[in-house]
């Protein structure tokens, strides 16, 4: 599962959906224009990169673009 986040400046990202912690539902989760927040435990994920912002492991991040209104997520 792939949750693509549409972020407030118009652009896109693509992460695995599914939380490394455990296994929490990633496409749930607050964002800004630089990380998303797990809601179940509240860790930390960069949104371009999937590095975690507060010491789990990384999630999977997907290249992702929007063209003439169709989504594209290289996988
Ligand atoms: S399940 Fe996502 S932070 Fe714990």
């Amino acid at each position: 599962m792939i949750a693509v986040f549409r972020l407030r400046d118009g652009s896109v990202r693509a992460l695995s959906a599914v939380c490394p912690h455990r296994g929490g539902p990633l496409a749930d989760g607050q964002i800004d224009l630089k990380q998303v927040v797990c809601p179940l435990h509240l860790y930390a994920w960069d949104l371009a990169t999937g590095c975690s912002l507060s010491g789990q492991d990384p999630v999977t991040s997907y290249p992702v673009r929007v063209d003439d209104d169709q989504l594209f997520v290289e996988v």
